[in-house]
């Protein structure tokens, strides 16, 4: 098959929503991560997004939708679940719902929840809208790689498996969706993203987050999300993670770095005098910047061959916890404290 690549134009649109209702496979922009979508109601469709990826069967998909009006077919949200929307849609945030039996189990892996999200990229909800129809998406990547956050990435994993990408630019946040549990009396996140912990209390009082976050299951665990189980994000060389004091860190990056043939550094912009002429993967200067450049980084490092990556850990608070959460399974846990 052959994949085409179009700027998001009217008629692009309108090819992509005649796709979509066909049962075929779009690539589109989110302002987090691109998605991979089909046709949330056709279960064939939604198959073959989990076959184009090589994605494990037991991983759910989020449901995407631009129109509030489209919820009541496919779930029923709590009074805190409607809260949020109201307050974070459209945006960066997934609400799980008790799914309506219209949402075939193959979205939701056998779950009766359903991971609903009303993202707020222009191409995407325009596309949502052209095509009418709620579309399931995990991003565009192929199982374990990092998450694209351009069209040139998707092309990278799923040339010859998907009819056509939409380009919309490189993606703003960089980090997929939070991911949030909003059916008991205090909201969890189970993946954390922009919209952060802090921002969530602020609204509802209290939020928690799932302590699989940051740390990696045990064999056999259940997990309250079952994409935190898997392999993921990982680049091709070995990442390795330094955590601690500034100078503490640069100090023990510059002694890995120097022992090795090919290693690079991820560090933030701040940093990097610290680091002399060795070679380095831009993050930034602030945990917004971390969380746009991070996927684009580890892919990065891939093309340029490099077999060795040491990457400065961040801040944990707000986007920070976002940032490290995906920086953590990329490394396989391999988190030096120093
Ligand atoms: O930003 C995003 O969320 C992007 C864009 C395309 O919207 N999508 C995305 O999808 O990241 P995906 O499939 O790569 O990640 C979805 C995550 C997985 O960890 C999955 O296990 C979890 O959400 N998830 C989905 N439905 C769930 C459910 N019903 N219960 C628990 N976890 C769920
Ligand atoms: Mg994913």
């Amino acid at each position: 098959m052959e994949t085409r690549i179009l700027q998001p134009t009217e008629e692009a649109l309108e090819e992509a929503a005649r796709l979509l209702r066909g049962g075929e496979l779009v690539a589109f922009p989110t302002e987090t991560v691109y998605g991979l979508g089909a046709d949330a109601l056709n279960a064939d469709a939604v198959r073959r997004i989990f076959a184009a990826k090589n994605r494990p069967a037991d991983n759910p998909l989020i449901v995407h939708i631009w129109d509030m009006g489209q919820l009541d077919a496919l779930c029923e949200p709590s009074e805190t679940a409607l809260r949020l929307m109201e307050r974070f849609w459209p945006g960066p945030l997934t609400v799980l719902c008790r799914k309506k039996a219209a949402v075939p189990d193959v979205v939701t892996a056998g779950l009766d929840t359903v991971g609903m999200r009303m993202p707020s990229h222009p191409v995407a909800r325009e596309m949502l809208r052209v095509a009418n129809v709620p579309v399931a998406a995990p991003s565009a990547n192929l199982s374990t790689r990092p998450s694209p956050t351009t069209a040139a990435h998707v092309l990278e994993d799923m040339d010859g498996r998907i009819p056509l990408i939409l380009d919309g630019g490189a993606s703003d946040f960089g980090v997929e969706s939070t991911v949030l549990d909003a059916s008991g009396p205090v909201p969890v996140i189970l993946r954390p993203g922009a919209v952060t912990r802090e921002m969530v209390a602020e609204l509802v009082g209290a939020c928690e987050v799932a302590d699989s976050v940051m740390r990696p299951l045990a064999e056999g665990e259940a997990a309250p999300s079952p994409g935190m189980r898997h392999r993921h994000y990982a680049p091709k060389g070995r990442l390795t993670i330094y955590r601690g004091s500034a100078e503490a860190v640069a100090e023990a990056i510059r002694r890995a770095y120097d022992v090795e043939e090919n290693a690079v550094i991820l560090a933030l912009e701040d940093h990097l005098p610290l680091y002399g002429d060795r070679r380095t993967l831009p993050m930034g200067r602030t945990l917004l910047d971390a969380a746009h450049h991070l996927f684009a980084s580890l892919r990065e490092a891939d093309h340029r061959g490099y077999t060795r990556l040491l990457a400065e850990a961040v801040s944990e608070e707000a986007v920070g916890l976002a940032v490290m959460n995906r920086m953590a399974r990329a490394a396989a846990f391999d988190v030096e404290d120093v």
